[in-house]
């Protein structure tokens, strides 16, 4: 669970100040228009896992929109040190470049704005460990956009997935997204399913190029397990011993039923515990 306090320390705009203190344009293309760029990053005793990668990502992503970064990759690691503490377990760093502020609204260029840069930590708990029972998935139809590498604030599709979960009546669940008869991603999170000791994930092309689902890849690997990146069709992932998806929060959480039929044995399997472990141990 995530407990964003208003008072939890945030960095606005080249001060440090409490999140409740952050005071937002309503003319900030951010909030108007989507028109920006975040970033999720999580931190085990002030070192962040994955740290560089997501870094890196958070400049791809800028520079794929042309959106300038204020700092140099090597910079924000020290923007966000004042807000993490060696002393917390595990904290969330939220980061976020909009566009900017205009004087008035409008779509079209230029924009003559600096971006407005937004960083805040939290504390969390990681909410899968070893005795987690599984999540349910549910197949949907991918509504999203074509440029999902793009780790854009625009995320009205990935909203309108978990909407239909909740309207579902299974808001708890996981969507699994399907686009031209291949399961893609899912919400929030990559996807991996494991068959005959072989491991699937969707290659890089229109998801987001997951921190997690690359560091769970590389564990399979030194575990000497083939790791093959191609989409799954919904039969390949019916068949599967063993699904799981990825993410920094939720880590490797398993689905153990896709549309109420079991998966392998409807339980978490050997293969999701294995790299489970590892990746606890990339925390020490
Ligand atoms: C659509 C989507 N895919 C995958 C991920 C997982 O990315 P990461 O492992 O870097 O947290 C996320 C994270 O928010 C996401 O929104």
């Amino acid at each position: 669970m995530i407990t964003e306090k208003s008072s939890c320390p945030a960095y606005f705009n080249g001060r440090y100040m409490a999140l409740d203190e952050v005071a937002i344009s309503p003319l900030d293309r951010g909030f108007l228009l989507g028109d920006s760029i975040y970033e999720v990053i999580p931190v085990y005793h002030g070192v962040g896992l994955g740290a560089e990668r997501h870094w890196q990502r958070l400049m791809a992503g800028l520079q794929a929109v042309g959106i300038e970064s204020p700092y140099a990759l090597s910079d924000w690691p020290g923007v966000a040190a004042p807000l993490l503490s060696a002393d917390e377990p595990a904290q969330m760093l939220y980061v976020q470049v909009t566009r900017g502020v205009e004087g008035s609204r409008k779509h079209r260029f230029p924009v003559l704005a600096e971006p407005t840069v937004l960083l805040f930590s939290t504390s969390f708990q990681p909410p899968i460990d070893g005795s987690y029972a599984g999540c349910a998935g549910h197949l949907q139809a991918d509504l999203r956009w074509q440029r999902c590498n793009v780790k854009s604030t625009s995320l009205m599709g990935n909203v309108l997935a978990y909407r239909q979960l909740y309207t579902d009546g299974v808001a708890d669940d996981e969507a699994l997204l399907v686009r031209d008869g291949r399961v893609v991603e899912a919400p929030s999170s990559n996807l991996f399913i494991a068959c005959d000791g072989v491991i699937r994930t969707p290659p890089l092309d229109n998801i987001l190029p997951g921190v997690s689902r690359s560091l769970v890849i590389e564990l399979a690997r030194g575990e000497g397990l083939k790791v093959i990146e191609q989409a799954p069709d919904i039969a390949q992932l019916t068949a599967a011993d063993e699904v799981w998806v990825t993410n920094s929060y939720e880590e490797l959480k398993p689905i153990v039923t896709v549309d109420g039929d079991p998966i392998g044995s409807g339980r978490p399997g050997p293969v999701w515990r294995c790299l489970l472990e590892r990746y606890q141990a990339l925390k020490r």
